[in-house]
């Protein structure tokens, strides 16, 4: 291994980081970890922090997960790839399937496809959807729609659904045909509506009147987070999603939950669908599916849309979609593994008790600190506070705020991040009561340092 003044010299010199302006890499080079244990992780100058970011929403065991470890190691060493594309397939992925269809059951999700990611598992829900139409006879259903400030990663259809007009500006024209709803976010949002509820009840009008100004015979899919994740933590109110849900439905438009952050117990149910009491046509899964260890993503399909693509004798229902590492045989060895300790372990129950030890801390922060605007949460280990210079008019802070809370709370020992004017954490379900204070302790002292 290189010594650490060698990689310190070229921190950020020949890669670019996904999410950050080049430059400012270079001038402000990122932390650099190396190694990682429990919920914690280490870095280059042997710090220890506690990571409330947990890896990026995904490492939810935490990094001293042994049984899954042990499973990449063997099949490595058993099969280290076999393509699963049309003739062939492996034992491991076989079995896997049989896994997500129990897990998922409640949900009624009883299909697999397989990817090598977040953005790769919306791109073929996205896909699906309008495929199933057309095996229908319905192919001018070919529209999305989508909330603003909701996150469907990076690649083109999913950049398209996207909420944000970070992750879209550079890179359009984007795909045609989508259309995005307000979100329910009570902070801020057009209706100037502070009540949850009557939020929710505008943003289905909302839904409602586009679905009518589109015609819903055009609409192939509505696609949401659950709990809007990256865009700043937004837990609509209870009745959102279920009201999509009956919408949807109604006008015969395939609903897919993205739950590429929520599946897996981060919310503290086992799926955020699972927490609204909704049971969606598609689901994205991601991320904890492998404890972030491999690159790998399922989709998941209901029974009634997997009817129409395998009943189908005109040939549309083949799929002309995948990945050369769908069901790669190290990442399904991996998940296989990762769900067996996902469900010893209960974490969604943890994920439930220490969400809510969080985000009632980040309560009592933000009466203490005039600097915090908004504290949003309680619905399992996702929690955000956003900024604000002004708490009349909410005024964004300016950009280096939250990077200086950023490195104070970094100093303190409990890596955060910082998304907008958003802190978020999003820490592994693993997580101690007592790491829970103490990530609270560091922020309380990062706000104390760097007072409005
Ligand atoms: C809800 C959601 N969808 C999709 C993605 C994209 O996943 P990936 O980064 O694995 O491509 C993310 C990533 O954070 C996400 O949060």
């Amino acid at each position: 291994m290189k010594d650490s003044n060698f990689l310190k010299a070229q921190n950020a010199k020949h890669l670019w980081h996904p999410m950050a302006h080049p430059a400012e890499m270079q001038a402000k080079p990122p932390a650099i970890i190396t190694a990682g244990e429990g919920s914690k992780i280490r870095d280059i100058n042997d710090n220890m922090l506690i990571d409330a970011v947990g890896g990026l929403w995904n490492v939810n065991l935490g990094y001293s997960c042994e049984p899954v470890k042990q499973a990449i190691s063997d099949q490595l060493q058993e099969l280290p790839y076999y393509s699963i594309f049309r003739g062939t397939t492996n034992d491991k992925v076989i079995e896997l399937s049989d896994m997500l269809k129990d897990f998922f059951a409640p949900e009624g999700l009883s299909r697999a496809f397989f990817t090598s990611g977040g953005s790769d598992s919306v791109e073929i829900a996205l896909r699906l959807a309008r495929q199933y139409h057309k095996i229908r006879g319905e192919a001018g259903r070919v529209k999305y729609l989508s909330l603003k400030k909701g996150y469907h990663g990076t690649h083109t259809g999913g950049a398209s659904v996207n909420g944000n007009a970070n992750f879209r500006t550079q890179y359009e024209p984007l795909m045609p045909g989508c259309y995005h709803i307000p979100a329910p976010y009570p902070y801020r949002n057009p209706f100037n509506e502070t009540d949850p509820a009557k939020l929710s009840a505008h943003c289905i009008a909302a839904l409602e009147d586009e679905i009518a100004f589109q015609g819903a015979n055009t609409i192939a899919a509505f696609i949401m987070e659950p709990i809007l994740g990256a865009g700043g933590v937004i837990p609509p109110h209870e009745s959102f999603m279920p009201a999509v849900r009956e919408i949807c439905d109604r006008h015969g438009i395939l609903l897919i939950a993205d739950e590429v952050i929520t599946a897996y117990g981060r919310t503290g149910s086992w799926s955020g669908s699972r927490h609204w009491g909704v049971a969606p046509d598609l689901m994205c899964t991601a991320k904890a599916i492998t404890n972030g260890y491999f690159p790998f993503g399922a989709v998941m399909i209901n029974d009634a849309v997997a009817e129409v693509f395998e009943k189908d004798t005109s040939g549309t229902g083949a799929i002309g979609s995948g990945y050369t590492y769908s069901g790669h045989p190290v990442g399904a060895a991996a998940a296989i593994a990762c769900l067996k300790e996902t469900e010893r372990l209960k974490v969604n129950e943890n994920a439930a008790a220490r969400g809510a030890q969080l985000f009632k801390g980040a309560q009592e922060l933000m009466a203490k600190h005039e600097l915090i605007g908004d504290v949003r949460g309680g619905h399992g280990l996702m929690t955000a506070l956003e900024l604000t210079s002004d708490r009349t008019t909410k005024a964004m802070p300016s950009k280096d705020v939250a990077g200086k809370i950023f490195q104070a709370a970094y100093d303190a020992g409990v890596m955060v991040r910082v998304s907008g004017p958003n802190i978020i954490l999003s820490p592994p379900l693993i997580l101690t009561s007592d790491e829970a204070g103490k990530i609270i302790a560091a922020l309380d002292h990062a706000f104390a340092e760097n007072p409005l």
